[in-house]
């Protein structure tokens, strides 16, 4: 039987990508996000297209609730791939945020795929193995405010996993994009317009490669040879340069 696919954030960008190349590949897959009725035209193109099973599962990552719902579906024995995707950045600095919103974003991009991804090694380990992908960014390589700061997490998170794991059948891959076309800056409100098109990928190239490397069982995966270099210089580079030049990107 062919594992099912559980991709949060699968409204748009690079989960609704993530979606449609592990049904193009004949996983069925469970779609999350918050709008409903996004989530229904989505999974009903899928099925259509690719002879799959697509269901839809509305969630709100912000939410307890919402994780609970989410870490509920992927214990189920069928579940053999977790993407954990959804994300967003926040529009303004650190300090002219609320507290309130800044914890919010840290429970969608830290704490779901903190519990989602407990929920699914356990039930990995009981059927003896599974993929998590879990979606980072370059800037987890960079100091640039909390949004680097919890991808940082996502990277270190599953490095760690991806060793601890990997002998019982679990591969855990961050996957780091630079700029990908997306709703993602929109959403924020970031001027697109600085960034030279260089800087920029699509979401069908950073999924295929984020899959490859996740069933090759690689820990992080950082698509494209210019960001593969920026990633370097973020890590190796002097940090006050480093932090100079990421002040200019999100
Ligand atoms: N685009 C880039 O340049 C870029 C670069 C590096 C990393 N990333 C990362 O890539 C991931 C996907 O982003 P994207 O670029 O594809 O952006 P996107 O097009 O805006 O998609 C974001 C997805 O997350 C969902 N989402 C947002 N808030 C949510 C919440 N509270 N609960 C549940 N779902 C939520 C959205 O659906 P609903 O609104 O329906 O909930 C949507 O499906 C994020 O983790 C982002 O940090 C993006």
């Amino acid at each position: 039987m062919t594992d099912t696919a559980v991709i949060t954030g699968a409204t748009s960008g690079l989960g609704a990508e993530f979606a449609r190349q592990l049904a193009e590949r004949g996983h069925n897959v469970v779609l999350t996000a918050r709008n409903l009725e996004r989530l229904e035209a989505k999974a009903a193109e899928l099925s259509a297209r690719y002879k799959v099973k697509a269901t839809v599962l509305p969630a709100d990552l912000a939410t307890p609730e919402g994780v609970e719902a989410v870490a509920a579906r992927v214990a189920q024995p069928d579940v053999g791939i977790l993407v954990n995707n959804a994300g967003y950045g926040l529009k303004n600095d650190f300090h002219n945020n609320t507290a309130q919103a800044e914890l919010d974003n840290l429970n969608v991009l830290v704490s779901a795929p903190l519990l989602v991804s407990h929920a699914a090694v356990n039930s990995m380990l009981a059927r003896g193995g599974g993929r998590i992908i879990n979606v980072a960014s370059v800037a987890g390589f960079v100091p640039r405010g909390t949004y680097s700061a919890a991808k940082a997490w996502v990277i270190s998170f599953s490095r760690w996993a991806n060793l601890h794991y990997s002998s019982r059948g679990i591969s855990v891959t961050a996957l780091c994009p630079g700029f990908v076309h997306t709703e993602f800056h929109e959403r924020m409100q970031m001027d697109k317009s600085p960034f030279p098109g260089w800087m920029w990928l699509d979401a069908e190239r950073v999924v295929r490669e984020g899959l490859t490397d996740a069933f090759a069982g690689k820990s992080v995966c950082i698509p494209s040879k210019r960001y593969k270099v920026l990633a370097a210089f973020g890590r190796r580079g002097p940090q006050a340069l480093v932090a100079r030049v990421a002040a200019r990107g999100r």
